[in-house]
């Protein structure tokens, strides 16, 4: 029985706003594509939504080719600077939205998370004359849809086929969880909207519903799914991790029947799948992300929380689980050995952000991640565990280290700073400033009750934007090639003022955080807030006669 769509007018749906590129285009921008937002259905094919079409979570129509915008850079991309892309994934969903029902069984709602992944994409080329008294690179912007099955099937259909089947009453999203299984043999859509990650030289989208698809990096073209060569029949998680020591690929996947959690690892080539176990969970729950030390595993889960400890090819049997303070964690910042402790690092919630029948967030700080530590005594069991960060800007979420130190002592994160007033207003996270971790230099904290605490905080410098009404997502950080220290390279990220509707990258120096941005880049189009972005390393010199 399908349950009816009940048709329900709302004033948030009826037109797109920002249709009209003038609005929008910084004065200083005159490029040969407009890119407006996406031109929106009638309301009939998005009968109950709650999408807010004039904000920065609205979608955009897609480029599909480069553009080149050397020439509105403010600043200079400095020289040593490496070659390479800048590329975040986001939410830009295909009609403005899913359907909503509603019926016996409850409500469910189109969110904002279901929307398809659209590529952004800028290409860092170093010019080959760098006597033209201009910058030394040559920048190209570029978005694109991931074409997924989904996707292509709702766009040949040029309308919303799948059901909404994240945010709403459990039955009534139960309920279109089966519809949409029924009708295209897929719970979910295939958003692939989460996370961009590299391994052995090939590039790939993906989201944790669905296996990750390989992406021309070049062109932004879809590719093919990767699925080991069918050895690895499950979704596939955003958040894979590479071992520093091997370059092999720690993997896992969550399925909603048994087995709930498989962990794997793909071979250092990315030709064979040389592991794979399951943990033997006795319940599905969500999990974003895993930590991987130099040989262990650690895996988290909300509510009855625990921390569980894995030799890298180890089992079920093997692992040692840790009891710790029911939390949400989606993102770890870093994880490593030290004696026999193993320290975990994190972004971690008292709640989790995942919506419910209401959907939306609120002021409630149960929401906000703050960095976390975890410290399990493999040798006693013991666990302590303490907040690293507090003060008036504690909320943090999206971090990044240097690659290179991944499952290994580092001394710097670096996070997008929740600004907790323009999320309580949009009902969505929004990050008002970045922030740079510094894990050996300690403070003194002071408790809820103005008691200073035992506990020491860590220092953190800010990054403050322009404007009060500037947001970021997409955050990486860039090492400079042949760096000595941890912290030689850059952070780079998207934002968006909100003030004038123009969208920029802006690159910092990762030695001088809370100095001004040493290059902005302004893009040829708006860019919606979205996800997880990283920078990919690749060269675009041709090959000298030695090398060919
Ligand atoms: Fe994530």
């Amino acid at each position: 029985m399908v349950p009816p769509l009940v048709r329900k007018s709302s004033g948030t749906c009826s037109s797109s706003s920002e249709c009209s590129s003038s609005s929008y285009h910084h004065s200083k921008v005159s490029l040969p594509r407009q890119c407006g937002a996406l031109s929106l259905p009638s309301c009939h094919l998005a009968p109950r939504c709650n999408h807010d079409f004039t904000s920065n979570f609205a979608p955009v129509e897609e480029i599909g080719e480069p553009i080149l915008i050397t020439d509105h850079i403010e600043g200079e991309i400095p020289k040593a600077f490496p070659e390479g892309v800048y590329i975040r994934n986001g939410s830009n969903p295909l009609f403005g939205g899913l359907k909503s029902t509603k019926s016996i069984f409850g409500n469910s709602d189109s969110a904002w998370v279901e929307g398809e992944g659209m590529l952004h994409a800028l290409y860092f080329k170093r010019k080959s004359d760098e006597n033209d008294g201009g910058s030394s690179y040559t920048v190209e912007y570029n978005n694109k849809y991931v074409e997924t099955s989904s996707y292509k099937l709702e766009k040949q259909s040029s309308k919303p086929l799948f059901l909404p089947a994240v945010k709403g009453d459990s039955l009534a999203v139960l309920f279109s969880l089966m519809l949409n299984k029924l009708r295209f043999g897929e719970n979910y859509k295939h958003y692939s909207n989460t996370n961009v990650f590299e391994h052995s030289r090939k590039f790939y989208s993906v989201a944790e519903s669905h296996l990750p698809i390989e992406i021309d990096i070049l062109t932004l073209n879809t590719l093919n799914q990767w699925d080991f060569n069918g050895t690895w029949n499950r979704p596939l998680c955003s958040h894979p991790k590479r071992v520093v020591e091997t370059g092999e690929l720690v993997i896992f996947g969550v399925e909603a029947t048994k087995p709930f959690l498989e962990i794997g690892i793909v071979s250092a080539d990315g030709k064979e799948l040389v592991h794979k176990v399951d943990i033997k969970l006795d319940r599905c729950c969500l999990c974003h992300e895993i930590g991987i030390t130099q040989r262990l595993i650690e895996y988290e889960k909300e509510k009855y929380a625990r921390i569980g400890i894995m030799p890298i090819y180890g089992n079920a049997d093997s692992i040692k689980w840790f009891e710790v303070a029911p939390h949400s964690t989606f993102h770890v910042i870093n994880s490593f050995e030290e004696g026999h402790q193993v320290v975990v690092w994190g972004c971690r919630a008292l709640d989790s952000i995942i919506p419910g029948p209401e959907g939306g967030l609120n002021n409630d700080p149960k929401w906000f991640s703050r960095c976390y530590e975890w410290r399990l005594n493999m040798e006693t069991g013991e666990v302590h565990e303490k907040y690293l960060t507090d003060g008036p800007n504690q909320f943090m979420d999206f971090p990044v280290i240097s690659e290179s130190f991944i499952g290994i002592k580092n001394k710097y994160a670096y996070t997008q700073v929740v600004d907790p007033i323009a999320t309580s207003d949009a009902g969505m996270p929004k990050y008002g400033r970045l922030a740079k971790l510094y894990f050996e230099e300690q403070l003194s904290s002071e408790g809820d009750d103005g008691e200073r605490e035992e506990e020491k905080v860590i220092k953190v410098e800010y990054h403050e934007f322009e404007s009060r009404n500037v947001f970021c997502t997409g955050l990486a950080f860039v090492p400079k090639q042949d760096g000595l220290h941890e912290d030689d390279g850059w952070i780079i990220a998207f934002l968006h003022n909100e003030d004038t509707n123009v969208s920029q990258v802006h690159i910092i120096d990762g030695k001088k955080v809370s100095d001004k941005a040493v290059a902005k880049i302004t893009l040829p189009c708006r860019v919606p807030y979205g996800f997880h972005g990283a920078f990919l390393p690749i060269s675009f010199q041709p090959p000298t006669p030695s090398s060919s």
